[in-house]
């Protein structure tokens, strides 16, 4: 079996780290700045969630994936994109992959009761929740984390706002981060990819919203690609750092600033380790309208891209991206 992590011709990128307790502000801008230019991709530490607690979510996320099928397919992705996503569910790659993605998944996104005025947009809803009797605890840790995480992003949105010369509390506003659109989604993956096979853990793509927080249990497998239109294209590993979250920025950022900061291809090879991952997506509120900030644009740059509505964009994405929910149900 290859294993890629003792590879010694291996690429290995090297990242930007930000820490999120330095009281060096404008180095910190700076530092995050030159990282969104030249890939998106940077480390963030220091960001207050103790070992202690993340390792509890990962151990609770390796809780649910090992309970038999039938039990996970009692809370089967809804049409609100919550809940749980079985093997080859998602094809992110439909060029270069010869089935879907070799991983499981379980969103979930704020939990918004059925009498918030709310509660039936796109994204929002209650999430649906493994039994407490078969999982104590589950629910109660998941919750935290998103909340955690929620606070690291929005940390992170205020240096991207300096970064981009806004206000620093410019995406704090209701219609942007303010309610946002939050998902966090437990993986598993599986086996062992084989690009010459088109088999792959996570095919490539870019993520569609603002930006993503990715943690991971430490075991090598992230890619990314800084130059899509390269030929050949280039993979480097991204290594994971204990105690810091990988954080990726997305293609609604893309958008929004212009194409000034970038959403860079990424993907996912299995070494045939298990390997376990949470990532976070953050988007702004459904009915934000995308639209290049206004830092982002003169009469020699003008806006390169339509703006978009949050919510309807990431629809679409998603549609793209998943399988149909109506194929489960003729299957039982
Ligand atoms: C994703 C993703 C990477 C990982 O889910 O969008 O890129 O390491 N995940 O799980
Ligand atoms: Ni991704």
């Amino acid at each position: 079996m290859e294993n890629h992590t003792n590879d010694p011709t291996m690429n290995v990128s090297s990242l930007n780290c930000i820490d999120l307790t330095n009281d060096d502000l404008h180095n910190s801008v700076l530092s995050l700045k030159q990282a969104c230019l030249d890939s998106g991709f940077f480390y963030v530490i220091n960001h207050g969630i103790n070992e202690e607690f993340m390792e509890d979510v990962f151990e609770q996320s390796k809780k649910f994936f090992a309970l038999p099928l039938d039990e996970k397919m009692k809370v089967l992705r809804n049409e609100k994109h919550r809940g749980y996503t079985p093997v080859l569910d998602e094809i992110l790659d439909p060029e270069n992959q010869v089935n879907g993605d070799h991983k499981e998944g379980y969103y979930i996104g704020i939990e918004v009761p059925k009498d918030d005025p709310h509660w039936d947009k796109p994204f929002y809803g209650p999430n649906p929740w493994p039994d407490s009797d078969v999982l104590p605890g589950w629910r109660e840790t998941m919750e935290k984390y998103h909340q955690e995480a929620l606070r690291i992003s929005k940390a992170i949105a205020r240096l991207l706002a300096l970064a981009l010369d806004l206000e620093v509390d410019y995406f704090d506003k209701t219609e942007m981060l303010g309610k946002p659109i939050a998902t966090m989604r437990l993986l598993r993956y599986q086996g062992v990819s084989d690009p010459s096979k088109g088999i792959y853990a996570c095919g490539a793509h870019s993520d569609f919203g603002m930006m993503t927080l990715l943690a991971t249990d430490g075991v090598m497998g992230l890619q990314i690609c800084k130059d899509k239109n390269a030929t050949p294209q280039k993979w480097e590993y991204v290594p994971p750092i204990k105690g810091a979250f990988i954080v990726n920025l997305g293609d609604m950022l893309e958008r929004w600033s212009n194409g000034f900061f970038k959403s860079t291809l990424h993907r996912v090879l299995g070494n045939g380790q298990e390997r376990y991952s949470i990532p976070f997506f953050v988007e702004p509120n459904h009915d934000c309208l995308v639209e290049c900030l206004p830092t982002c644009k003169s009469e020699s740059n003008l806006p390169k891209y339509p703006p978009i509505k949050c919510s309807a964009y990431l629809t679409q994405r998603y549609k793209e991206t998943h399988a149909e929910l109506s194929i489960y149900h003729q299957k039982t």
